[in-house]
């Protein structure tokens, strides 16, 4: 049994080792496939797996015509969208995701750039306090709730909407629910995106709800770069000089933003999942999840039912 880890932006060291215990404990044998630049090499590599690990690479439909013999392909990590599900489904391929392992780190790295933001990018002048401010949540999944938790202990007052979560989930977390995308955008100082790119969401972040924010408002974007309408965000940020943008997943229209010196930072490589912590706690339960689906068939995590 082969098992490929293959992972154009690769895990920390630590977190192979952990991956490679649990496949040799369990008789199968890993592979590596690290760092690669050119989609043929996955296409190579992927020929003669039976499960394969992934990151953010893209599993199309080439990928799994090349992968003769693959059973699973799990995505270490929450968001999905870089997997062909219905190409999954076609091949026989059981796909899965790891929800919840990379979150808290995803979480960090969120309020780390609303801390930049908020200091003016550390440029040396006087910027604002998160303490006081109102921060909206928009969707309350794993890595939401860790935002909510970080977010309270720096005093701010915080909001969530989420059509699929229950008020009472947020009001356990000490939370206000909201219910619409256009209360938390009119509510709140500071919005931290936490919604996965899906038919629904994608350009779904537009300037009619942006446009809605209040003056010297901070949107934070640690999910994906497809959910914003980038030309609508240049348009309005260009019309208001106090909207800021800072990302993790750099936009396609990086050069037009970066106008807005002061204004906008994007991460050079996405980063919010990038900690030992989270490459090992994602990175195990991919492989895990791998052993107990060829083992015991268990399909709990699978995501192309
Ligand atoms: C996720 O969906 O788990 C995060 O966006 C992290 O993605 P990455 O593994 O590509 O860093």
């Amino acid at each position: 049994m082969k098992i490929l880890v293959a992972t154009e932006k690769p895990f920390a060291k630590v977190a192979i080792d952990g991956i490679r215990e649990v496949v040799e404990n369990a008789g199968y044998e890993l592979a590596l496939l690290e760092k690669y630049t050119d989609k043929q090499q996955l296409l190579e590599a992927v020929a003669n797996a039976d499960a394969l690990i992934v990151r953010s690479d893209i599993v199309d439909g080439e990928v799994l015509d090349a992968a003769k013999k693959l059973q699973i392909v799990v995505r270490a990590g929450a968001g999905y969208d870089n997997i062909d599900l219905e190409a999954a489904t076609a091949h026989h391929v059981v796909a899965m995701n790891t929800p919840g392992q990379n979150s808290n780190a995803v979480a960090e790295l969120a309020l780390g750039m609303m801390v930049m933001a908020v200091r003016n990018m550390y440029n040396g002048t006087s910027g604002t306090e998160l303490k006081g401010k109102k921060l909206g949540i928009h969707a309350f999944g794993n890595v939401g709730r860790n935002v909510a938790r970080i977010a309270k202990g720096f005093g701010m007052e915080v909001f969530a909407y989420d059509a699929y979560c229950p008020d009472d989930v947020m009001l356990q977390s000490e939370v206000t629910p909201v219910h619409s995308a256009n209360e938390l955008y009119r509510t709140c100082d500071i919005v931290s995106l936490h919604i996965p790119a899906t038919a629904e969401t994608r350009n779904s972040i537009n300037r009619a709800l942006v446009s809605q924010m209040p003056k010297g408002a901070l949107l934070v974007n640690t999910a994906r770069k497809e959910v914003i309408n980038e030309p609508e965000l240049l348009q309005l940020m260009q019309e208001r000089t106090d909207l800021r943008y800072v990302t993790d997943i750099m936009p396609v229209a990086d050069a037009d933003f970066r106008q807005f010196e002061g204004r906008y930072f994007a991460t050079p490589k996405k980063m919010g999942a990038q900690t030992a912590e989270a490459n090992i706690n994602a990175g195990i339960a991919a492989a895990k999840q791998i052993v107990d689906f060829i083992e015991n068939g268990n399909t709990k995590f699978q995501v192309n039912k």
